[in-house]
């Protein structure tokens, strides 16, 4: 049973940029969520964003936060009992973004409402910290896939020749589309400085690269020439647009190369373009059927069956902030310094 009231980290206007603690009101999840008790929360990059700049925009007061590993304690009453129930562990991806910092739908706070396609059980040996990390960076994979124009479904053998480059392996979400490609038999081209590269290789990457050498983009083509691969398909994890569009313009023949940019820096307006070469912001259908979908393809099917076989888990390395709640702020200020193949995650 939740308690009436609890404890969450509130962005009260657009002037104030730190959170406020305050005591709300407990939801009652609606007829399709989940209402889950908050244990650990995974940090990232769009937690700070929102509170320093408030854009992706928000509405205030508002509640953020997307990574929650926890407790279901409630189902709304439209939820099938095929999905996690009371009592369960599971992993959780807030619809924070969705819902605009609609105040139940954020991670930071002791109990949050999710959609229910994206709420996925865990298995018994792996931990709440571990599991607050998977949501946004499964889903951003995930849809990384689909922005690319790929099947999320799709299995690949030697003989297909599927390749992708991934730029910024070592980046969360990069980390874990080494995983996905490699679980669906993608050859990949993976960035990332020299010192991650062990922890990509066991994650699955192909083939790794510096992305400080001055030939990377050499090392690349020639790399996939090597192999007899032609890249057709690139995900940008960390904003090395030029460098990607330089490899993909290689491979223009045919089918136009795709790149499925995560960072929103392809907006701006001297972000670079090629001709013959589509430049996609990396996200999940637009339509709310399709969308929803779509998320409980990944959710209940995808991530659920994958976590089950131990075929893939936790991506980068996993370093607790000490604090709880009132840790947020300076949490958010380290990430937004930058960090190395690491995500930051708070208990609470
Ligand atoms: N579109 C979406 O739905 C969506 C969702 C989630 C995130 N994002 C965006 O995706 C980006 C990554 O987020 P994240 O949480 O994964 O970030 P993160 O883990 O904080 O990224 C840190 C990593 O970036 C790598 N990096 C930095 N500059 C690089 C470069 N020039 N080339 C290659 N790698 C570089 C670093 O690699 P080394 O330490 O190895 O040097 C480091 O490991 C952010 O821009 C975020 O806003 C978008």
């Amino acid at each position: 049973m939740a308690p009436q009231t609890h404890t969450a980290a509130v962005l009260v206007d657009k002037d104030t940029h730190s959170f406020t603690f305050e005591q709300r009101a407990t939801p009652t999840p609606g007829p399709n969520d989940i209402l889950i008790e908050v244990h650990a929360l995974a940090l990232n990059p769009i937690d700070y964003m929102q509170r320093d700049r408030g854009f992706p925009a928000i509405d205030y007061p508002s509640i953020v936060g997307s990574d929650i590993g926890g407790i279901v304690v409630a189902v709304g009453s439209a939820v099938p009992s095929s999905y996690p129930q009371p009592g369960t562990r599971v992993t959780a991806f807030a619809p924070s973004f969705y819902e605009k910092g609609k105040p139940d739908y954020g991670a930071f706070q002791k109990y949050a409402c999710v959609w229910k396609e994206m709420v996925t059980a865990i298995p018994e040996n792996m931990g709440l910290v571990e599991a607050s990390t998977l949501g946004m960076a499964t889903y951003t994979a995930m849809n990384g896939i689909y922005t690319a124009g790929l099947p999320l479904d799709g299995r690949y053998t030697a003989t297909d020749k599927k390749a992708l480059l991934i730029w910024g392996g070592s980046a969360s979400v990069g980390a874990s589309m080494v995983q996905v490609a490699r679980i669906m038999g993608i050859t990949t081209y993976v960035t990332a400085s020299a010192k991650n590269h062990g922890f990509l290789k066991t994650l699955g990457a192909s083939r790794l690269f510096d992305y400080k050498d001055a030939d990377v983009v050499q090392q690349i083509v020639a790399a996939a020439s090597e192999d007899g691969l032609v890249l057709k398909h690139a995900y940008d994890a960390a904003g090395g647009t030029r460098q990607i569009l330089d490899v993909l313009k290689e491979f223009k023949d045919g089918q136009e190369p795709v790149l499925a940019s995560a960072p929103a820096s392809i907006f701006k307006p001297d972000s670079p373009r090629e001709p013959g070469v589509a430049v996609k912001f990396v996200k999940c259908p637009d339509e709310p059927t399709e969308r929803s979908k779509h998320f409980d393809y990944i959710g209940q099917i995808w991530l659920k069956e994958k976590l089950a076989s131990g075929e893939y888990g936790v991506g980068s390395k996993v370093e607790l902030v000490e604090g709880g709640f009132e840790s947020l702020d300076k949490a958010l200020d380290t990430l937004r310094a930058g960090v190395s193949g690491t995500k930051l995650v708070i208990q609470v």
